[in-house]
């Protein structure tokens, strides 16, 4: 099969010297890029800007921004058969972006943001690829999660719960639960991103065969 990863955070420019941005490492997202390619699935990796070595056998697309990172995604899905959206895509943006610095003032200063276009949301809803984001949530992580699956048009929601400092963002650990269309749901408990990574591998791709019916 043919998957296309997103990995890391985006950055949203303010000014030359400044941009918005989050604590997404990459780990999870290079996690399932590695184990894709291990087990002989291509993969193309869109990552935003990450700490890590991209894995050998992968075609990396380098992004910054989330315009960049949509832009990305829409040519990668062409003929792919899996799109993980693993990466932690902003938001929102700066309304402007200064050209030059912004100089420091003794005064009160607030930035105006737009929200940036979401790219799950982006996507065709009748299309030949199977979709699986992830939920980064706080709180009430199944209640998000599943919605999320409903108004993002996913075929699978993999939800991260980030009430526990120790694992997720920037760890080497994680713990997840899986959500489908169907109701069903699955949960890994907590163990590192590689092996997390591989279950999630094996399950995308069983789940991705049996929607995929005609391609498979
Ligand atoms: N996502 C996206 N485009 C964005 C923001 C998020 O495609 N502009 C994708 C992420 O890659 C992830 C999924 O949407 O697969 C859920 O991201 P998350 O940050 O959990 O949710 P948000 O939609 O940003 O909602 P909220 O921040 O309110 O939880």
């Amino acid at each position: 099969m043919k998957l296309v990863v997103t990995a890391g955070p985006t950055r949203e420019p303010i000014d030359p010297v400044r941009f918005l941005s989050n604590r997404s490492s990459g780990k999870m997202g290079y996690a399932i890029a590695s184990a894709a390619i291990e087990a002989n699935h291509e993969v193309v990796l869109i990552s935003g800007p990450v700490n890590l070595a991209p894995p050998a056998g992968a075609k990396l697309v380098n992004v910054i921004t989330a315009d960049e990172m949509h832009a990305a995604v829409h040519e990668a899905v062409h003929d792919c058969d899996v799109l993980v959206m693993c990466a932690a895509v902003s938001d929102y943006k700066p309304a402007h972006v200064a050209e030059q610095k912004i100089k420091k003032r003794d005064e009160k200063f607030s930035l105006e943001l737009i929200p940036a276009r979401d790219i799950l949301k982006s996507l065709p809803p009748s299309r030949n690829f199977f979709a699986v984001g992830f939920a980064a949530e706080t709180n009430d992580v199944e209640e998000h999660a599943r919605a999320k699956l409903a108004t993002k048009n996913c075929d699978m929601m993999v939800a991260n719960d980030l009430s526990d400092p120790d694992i997720g963002m920037e760890s080497d650990e994680n713990a997840v639960t899986i959500f489908s269309r169907g109701g069903e749901s699955e949960t890994i408990s907590r163990t590192s991103k590689k092996i997390i990574a591989r279950e999630l591998v094996k399950i995308i791709c069983r789940n991705a065969k049996k929607v995929l019916t005609k391609k498979f």
